[in-house]
């Protein structure tokens, strides 16, 4: 959701800009615009363009723009429609300074009416220009850049990864960080600015994240960093290991299809990283590359793994509750993972969502955990609710797949997943590594409370992997007949009801939130007990029930129960089963069949083969699979 890049240095501005700009497209965009200072008549030169960052590019091809400093942005709308006045970047009064911004500036309506009544004319609806006209006025009146920067920082509300040039100072960005992230790439005589460390990795692996509240003038070989008040700050560029060909499509068509392919070696890696946490070899890794799962297993269960979290082994005997907060997908993965932690920790555990957790009163209890889940680590909703916790004096964990994102700097302690870059938009690999990584870590705590014994973790993990292995296995049995039978069928329908129960509810959710985002078909899920309530009404031959079914054995047959009611009236049924469960193989118009594995993980043994489905189904329809309309990758506005 709007991507930022931004370049400093010797002449290839424009290449990077639009390069980066391309890399960050997974993120969600609607439109893209560019500024530069043009070197020879030392002036902006700007483009903007309704659309994908090609159409900028073309705009800009045929153009001689020799320039070595210079921004990009691409916008996700929020204040004002998609068109080329939205788009940034936004200018002052005299178009003497250009800003892009990331975030959401709340006090921007009161600024805005001040400022017009001191005569500032605006052009566009958006909160960013204001920020632009803003700085304008407080340079005015402030001695130094650097007194009206902290001015600035004082009446901006809200959250805010800012990047500014000025046709004043053409050597030089200025970049301001609020609770959205912005980092520094530095390079030989050069510096790459973006949001998102994937737009630059190529070009250096020596980062600077910057913190939160903090401002910086960045020039081609000098950084300055300062806080919200203009102390000056010291902070070192850390080295990354992360390259651009880790995001390849790799013949893939889409990048959904290879994530969803990728899924078995993500939890994999994911459980060997768990694992080996504290051998001495692996202190404080952030991210393994696949040559060390080749190395001899030497389970040791050390107390690292908590101090990988940041939390005591003490701590963890004492805990009483556990809190699960998400969003998404994510927050379907921790609601899978509540039947872990109650069933295999015997701890009470609350699952919130994130997007309400600020909006409801919160118990905080002595001895709690708060376990934050993001793929991306910057949804906006998240951090909100991880900032609440925080403030109460619960421990704070965030489980994410990006080690270098703002929820890892803001939680108390973080476990780093394994899944790889995910770049298409629908969330696959992620979301079964987050069910693996957490069924792990219940398995953990309850190893550390002295619930279960070393040999009943060690079959924990071999469980994951057997589950892994159904869910690879699961979709090459059913490959060829969804893709040349199955998708075409349900392609054809307009809507769906999806049913589960118990541990596959969620589940249920998790596929009908797929279908939805990627295929635009409507789709509602309920628990299948709740039927009878209400929606058994909806039951008809256009509206296919598809029902997850459980290995638990009272689900399983509470599930047939809930089928015969679809069957008895005349309703289209279509059931993930396991093997063996005859009585809704017989009751269903189609039955996918999926080996048997440990009960807690008979969702993850299904993802393979429901993704896959919805996937091929969203292809019949020919939707940008990866790109779906209205939505971002990383969803940083609350
Ligand atoms: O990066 P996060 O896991 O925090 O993202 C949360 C949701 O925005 C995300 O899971 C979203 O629901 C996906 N599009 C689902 O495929």
């Amino acid at each position: 959701m709007c991507g930022i890049v931004g370049y400093v240095g010797q002449g290839k501005c424009k290449k990077y800009v639009i390069d980066g700009l391309k890399r960050l497209e997974y993120r969600g965009y609607d439109s893209a615009g560019f500024v530069c200072i043009d070197q020879k008549h030392k002036q902006f030169n700007f483009f903007k363009k309704v659309g994908h960052v090609q159409e900028l590019e073309k705009a800009l091809h045929d153009l001689e723009l020799k320039s070595s400093i210079g921004i990009g942005h691409s916008r996700w709308a929020t204040h004002g429609i998609v068109n080329e006045l939205n788009t940034h970047p936004h200018f002052n009064c005299d178009k003497s300074i250009a800003v892009v911004h990331n975030g959401i500036v709340e006090s921007y309506e009161e600024i805005r009416k001040k400022l017009i009544e001191s005569r500032h004319e605006f052009e566009s609806s958006t909160d960013t220009e204001v920020v632009a006209h803003l700085l304008e006025s407080l340079i005015k009146t402030h001695k130094t850049l650097k007194a009206a920067i902290v001015d600035l920082v004082r009446q901006l509300k809200g959250a805010y990864a800012l990047v500014f040039l000025f046709e004043q100072y053409p050597d030089q960005l200025l970049l301001i960080r609020k609770r959205s992230p912005l980092l520094i790439g530095v390079g030989d005589d050069e510096m790459f600015i973006a949001s998102d460390v994937l737009a630059f990795c190529d070009q250096t692996n020596k980062v600077i994240f910057m913190p939160e509240e903090s401002f910086a003038i960045v020039k081609k070989d000098q950084i300055e960093l300062f806080d919200f008040e203009g102390k000056a700050l010291i902070i070192k560029p850390q080295e990354i290991d992360f390259k651009h060909d880790q995001v390849d499509k790799q013949g893939f068509e889409h990048y959904m299809l290879k994530e969803i392919y990728e899924q078995k070696r993500s939890i994999d890696r994911s459980i060997s990283f768990c694992k080996f946490i504290g051998s001495n070899n692996f202190n404080n890794l952030t991210h393994i590359s696949d040559n060390f799962l080749t190395q001899e297993a030497k389970i040791q269960y050390q107390d690292s793994i908590w101090s990988q979290l940041g939390i005591t082994s003490e701590k963890i005997k004492e805990l009483k509750y556990i809190y699960l907060i998400a969003a998404g997908t994510s927050w379907h993965a921790c609601r899978i993972a509540q039947f872990f932690f109650e069933n295999i920790c015997k701890i009470p555990t609350y699952v919130y969502l994130a997007s309400e957790f600020g909006y409801m009163p919160f118990f905080p209890e002595e001895n709690s955990l708060a376990i934050f889940v993001t793929q991306s680590g910057e949804t906006a909703d998240t951090l909100e609710a991880l900032r609440v916790v925080n403030s109460c004096n619960v421990f704070t964990v965030a489980i994410t797949n990006v080690p270098s994102s703002s929820i890892v700097r803001e939680a108390n302690g973080f476990l780093p997943m394994q899944a790889g870059p995910e770049i298409s938009v629908a969330s696959t690999k992620a979301f079964s590594t987050q069910v693996s990584v957490l069924f792990w870590l219940a398995n953990r705590v309850a190893l550390e409370k002295k619930l279960i014994d070393i040999e009943v973790m060690k079959a924990a993990e071999e469980d994951l992997l057997l589950a892994a292995e159904v869910l690879e296995i699961s979709i090459e049995s059913y490959k060829w007949e969804i893709k040349q039978t199955l998708a075409k069928k349900y392609s054809k329908y307009n809507r769906f009801i999806f049913l589960g129960r118990h541990i596959s509810y969620p589940f249920a959710l998790e596929a009908a939130l797929k279908l939805k985002e990627i295929s635009y078909i409507f789709a509602q899920c309920y628990p299948a007990g709740e039927l009878k309530h209400g929606p058994i009404a909806l039951i008809d031959k256009e509206t296919p029930v598809i029902l997850f079914s459980s290995l638990n054995d009272l689900i399983y047959q509470k599930l047939v129960a809930n089928a015969q009611e679809v069957k008895a009236r005349n309703g289209h049924l279509v059931t993930f089963v396991f093997e063996g469960q005859q009585e809704l193989i017989e009751l269903s118009d189609y039955s996918f069949i999926v080996s048997r594995v440990n009960p807690f993980l008979g969702p993850l043994a299904m993802t393979g083969l429901m993704q896959f489905f919805i996937y091929q189904i969203t292809k019949e329809l020919d939707r940008p699979i990866d790109r779906p309309r209205n939505l971002a990758k990383s969803v940083t506005v609350e």
